[in-house]
């Protein structure tokens, strides 16, 4: 196959970031997507639904005009230990919010606000399951004990598996799964419980961290496992299960942060991220299965429109820049002076 043809994908896991940075990315997602799930960890993070209001307005005046109508961003709350119910009820009714984000205090970039013990939260979970409000899992405990390898698995088991008993009925989306296991939850749990993969935990295996050195824009959060696990994922999202969706996690830093004595977790693949889907469904002769996972299976479990629009891919080679400019230094994009065998026309 030289060509492609699918209808406009959406990304349902999408880290945008503020202001001058947010300026200098947002583009590279309304130029593909139609619609993106964007995450509220920004500092101090988005935890009314007032904030989303105001932060879904700074989005849509960073865009030129003509995309201001294309491109849809949906708003998520960030859950602390004190959100009230009321604020997820307010947040359901206002239509701009479309789910809640869980992000275990300390697990990531800008989760110190987060929970500390998703015990506290029962009542919002109550209140969300009440009104049918998704809930987005950030699935690692935190616990210092634990190997960082291990931590998506543990939080199955202690975290993940116990809440969906107690809520069976709360749609529940296991963000950025990267493991068999978590891969496995998810196909055996109820039609509740749906699951996004990013392109860079398609593309690349643990290796990838420590290829001739240490490799610190491959390192994100949930870390990249050991190649059983990349093959589980390519599975998955190959296989046609609607419960498996793209959501890139997208997630741009300053170069002078990632390349650091304690670099921050996130890879920004928003430049090149259908293409990089593309490529990771080629390789396994899966191209036939992009357009379900990229377009359709998102849409139908957050239970919104599926895309009109088509896009098409060209199987054309390209060179990806070396870097660009964010807020006024460098971002370094994945594949950076690299080629790519996709390229959306
Ligand atoms: O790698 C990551 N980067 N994982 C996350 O969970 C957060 C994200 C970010 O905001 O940079
Ligand atoms: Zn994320």
């Amino acid at each position: 196959m030289t060509s492609i043809t699918i209808t406009r994908p959406d990304d349902w896991h999408l880290h945008l970031r503020d202001n001058a940075q947010m300026h200098d990315v947002v583009q590279c997602s309304a130029r593909q997507f139609a619609r993106a799930i964007v995450m509220p960890n920004l500092n101090p993070p988005v935890v009314t639904t007032n904030m989303a209001k105001a932060y879904r307005a700074r989005i849509l005046a960073a865009l030129p005009g003509s995309m201001q109508s294309s491109f849809g961003p949906l708003m998520t709350l960030y859950l602390t230990d004190d959100t009230p119910p009321a604020e997820v009820i307010c947040a359901k009714e206002s239509g701009v919010v479309h789910a809640v984000k869980l992000y275990p205090a300390g697990a990531t970039t800008n989760s110190a606000a987060g929970v500390t013990d998703i015990r506290k939260c029962y009542n919002t979970l109550e209140a969300m399951q009440q009104i049918d409000m998704p809930f987005l899992v950030h699935g690692e405990v935190t616990d210092p004990d634990i190997d960082v390898f291990d931590r998506e698995h543990v939080f199955i088991e202690r975290v993940l598996f116990p809440l969906t008993q107690r809520f069976p009925k709360l749609r529940i989306v296991f963000e950025h799964v990267t493991t068999q296991d978590a891969v496995t939850f998810v196909q055996e749990s109820s039609q509740q419980i749906a699951a996004s993969i990013t392109a860079h935990h398609l593309l690349l295996n643990r290796n990838a961290l420590f290829q001739g050195g240490i490799r610190p824009h491959h390192y994100c959060l949930p870390i990249i496992k050991r190649e059983k696990h990349r093959a589980a994922l390519t599975a998955a999202a190959t296989s046609g299960n609607p419960k498996f969706f793209l959501g890139t996690d997208s997630a741009p830093h300053l170069q002078s942060n990632k390349e650091n004595a304690c670099g921050c977790a996130g890879i920004f693949t928003a430049h090149a991220a259908i293409e990089l889907y593309a490529e990771a469904f080629d390789q396994v002769g899966a191209l036939d299965k992009l357009e379900a996972f990229a377009s359709f299976h998102g849409a139908d479990f957050y239970q919104l429109p599926r895309n009109h629009e088509k896009i098409t891919l060209h199987k054309q080679s390209w060179k990806v820049p070396d870097q660009f400019s964010f807020a006024g230094e460098a971002l370094i994009p994945f594949r950076a002076g690299e080629s790519l065998a996709w390229k959306m026309a």
